[in-house]
């Protein structure tokens, strides 16, 4: 999500390999060593995603309960369903564009 791409994967796999393999970039600076923070995904439905790991643990702290998870780090083991952040820079410019839509009405 939100582009409803679907792939099919090995157990084992992190979400950012799956979502490489279907072709959906996640930025990431570290090179998937959970010390970037970059790569955070919301999960939308976990039927299959492995136990967080201490070091993904300590990253995420204080989002407890928020379905967050580094897609470095999370391990797919069944059906799951990610939504991607959207891209920063992307959303600056929609912000911008309604906040400009909006001050134009005013005129
Ligand atoms: S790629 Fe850097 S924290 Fe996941």
């Amino acid at each position: 999500m939100p582009l409803g791409r679907t792939v099919k994967v090995r157990k084992g796999f992190t979400i950012l390999q799956a979502a490489r393999s279907a072709g959906v970039a996640i930025p990431t600076r570290c090179g998937g060593n959970a010390s970037c923070f970059m790569c955070k995904v919301q999960v939308k439905e976990n039927l299959g995603l492995m136990e967080m790991q201490n070091n993904e643990k300590l990253k995420l702290a204080g989002l407890e309960g928020t379905d967050t998870r580094l897609a470095c780090q999370a391990k797919i083991v069944g059906p799951v369903i990610v939504e991607l952040p959207p891209d920063p820079l992307r959303a600056a410019i929609a912000r911008q564009i309604q906040l400009q839509k909006e001050q134009d009405t005013l005129w």
